[in-house]
């Protein structure tokens, strides 16, 4: 049973047939999926979609990229959604230096992700983090906060900052980028980082793996991500998937 441990199925891509996709998946071998919010209404929209389908659990946060008009009393609504049982993480949550480029706004970034991270220690909530072109603050962040834990998701960086995560205690998942043929980096990570520290997802409805890529993606298609991994580490997939489900129902305590 595959765990897709990160896809956004309130986004408008599903408008035309979000039920169909969702009742699908574990009649296709997919037997959970975590949806994490963006913003207060996708949050919202995560956790709707987590009471209506038993195999969907949700995570709630603010997303780097959603800042604009938001202040960190809106963070009160974050911890109110997060007392709902099906809520298992806060994200996701990070930084993004990538879309934001000025000084100012980074340090917006910083603050909404420290106090996140705060939010997630205080619940005891594993938190899911984006991290694009921010790697060293983001590890600095995390870092301070020491009881925080959780998952760098479509994980990016070095093998340096995976060794220093895992030795903080979190946990490293990845996409479709890494059936990509330019996906080196990420295959080095994967070389080396302990299986039970690895986590699939797809990130639905971007970023499809290869043989769909630029297609809409959806959880089925994270089984590519398990059978890369298990190419790179001369595993059986059946290990992979069976592994790497472990890990996210651990994490999540589902
Ligand atoms: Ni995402």
């Amino acid at each position: 049973m595959l765990f897709d441990t990160h896809a956004h199925y309130y986004d408008e891509a599903f408008d035309a047939d979000r039920d169909q996709v969702l009742s699908a998946l574990p009649g296709a071998g997919v037997g959970l999926v975590l949806c994490p919010g963006c913003d207060i209404p996708t949050s919202q929209a995560s956790l709707e979609l987590a009471e209506k389908y038993p195999h969907v659990y949700a995570a709630v946060g603010i997303h780097p990229e959603n800042l604009d008009g938001v202040s960190l009393d809106h963070l009160d609504q974050i911890e109110a959604m997060a007392a709902h049982p099906k809520v298992k993480a806060i994200g996701e949550i990070g930084l993004d230096y990538y879309w934001v480029k000025d000084e100012e706004g980074q340090k917006r970034e910083r603050d909404f992700f420290d106090a996140q991270l705060d939010l997630a220690e205080k619940l005891d909530l594993p938190a899911i983090v984006h991290d694009r072109e921010a790697h060293k603050d983001s590890l600095d962040l995390v870092k301070a906060h020491p009881n925080a834990r959780g998952v760098f998701h479509c994980y990016s960086g070095s093998v340096e900052v995976a060794k220093t995560l895992v030795i903080l205690g979190w946990t490293l998942s990845f996409t479709g980028v890494i059936t990509f043929k330019n996906a080196r980096k990420a295959i080095e990570v994967l070389e080396w980082a302990p299986l039970d520290r690895v986590m699939i997802e797809t990130d639905a409805p971007y970023m499809a793996p290869e043989p769909y890529r630029g297609k809409r993606n959806d959880s089925r298609y994270v089984s590519r991500m398990a059978e890369t991994i298990a190419a790179v580490k001369g595993l059986p997939v059946e290990e992979v998937v069976r592994i790497t489900t472990e890990n996210g129902r651990r994490l999540f305590g589902i």
